[in-house]
């Protein structure tokens, strides 16, 4: 296992709803490094641009948005209470706001903006900068972090991805459908795999990981075998 002056890269890519954060946070904790979830980047924009009306229908006032882009700050600030790094938009905790399904029904076309993924991959290579990080994301592997250490690709099938959504949705007290998840999960895929900016690909080098029908403490075991390697 790598100590601390030997900290690597791990970069988590694959498919909507697998568990990537889920796994990323507990490999994290247990190499003592930081976790970031990129998607939450994504979604904190897409907040922003509901909040300011600048997607109407799944489609993004490009220019309004780019016009906006110095305006909308992302940071990330470790909360104790439960453990995680919260995302904040604009100095408010969005941490809980950014996962309800209207953020996850409009983030792709936010997602698909240049500009946007610019500005925030540029964010996250400063925040990986001194290693000993693990992030997850679409294009963490391809374009964030070409050079990663490790590289993974996750994926599970779309039902099982559904099912694990909705629980965890209706957890929380969200009135959600499992066809209306279902539908979410199969279109975000197909949109981030289709986009022309860094679209969701395995890089050439990523090792892919099915976790249909792995356990938490599986995959976690399974991912902390090949960091023994490195
Ligand atoms: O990981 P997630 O489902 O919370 O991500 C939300 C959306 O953000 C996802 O549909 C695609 C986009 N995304 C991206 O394009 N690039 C990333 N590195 C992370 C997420």
């Amino acid at each position: 296992m790598p100590d601390n002056t030997n900290k690597i890269i791990i970069a988590i890519d694959g498919h909507s709803s697998c568990g990537k954060s889920t796994v990323a946070k507990a490999i994290a904790q247990k190499l003592n490094y930081i976790f970031i979830d990129s998607g939450a980047m994504y979604r904190a924009v897409t907040l922003y641009c509901l909040r300011h009306n600048l997607i109407n229908n799944g489609i993004v006032n490009i220019p309004e948005l780019r016009a906006n882009l110095g305006k909308i700050k992302v940071s990330f600030s470790f909360n104790d209470k439960t453990n995680h790094n919260d995302i904040w938009l604009n100095g408010e905790n969005v941490e809980q706001e950014i996962r309800l399904l209207t953020v996850s029904q409009n983030v792709s076309p936010v997602a698909a903006v240049a500009e946007v993924r610019h500005l925030l991959v540029a964010l996250q290579q400063e925040m990986g900068k001194s290693k000993g990080i693990v992030m997850d994301g679409r294009d963490i592997g391809t374009v964030v972090f070409p050079e990663a250490e490790l590289k993974l690709f996750m994926t599970a099938q779309p039902d099982v991805r559904a099912k694990r959504r909705f629980d965890e949705l209706t957890a929380k007290g969200e009135r959600v459908s499992y066809d209306e998840i279902k539908a979410n999960i199969i279109g975000r895929d197909r949109y981030d795999e289709t986009r022309d900016e860094s679209p969701l690909r395995k890089a050439d080098d990523a090792i892919i990981m099915d976790n249909s029908y792995m356990t938490r403490e599986e995959q976690l075991e399974w991912i902390l075998n090949r960091v023994v390697g490195i």
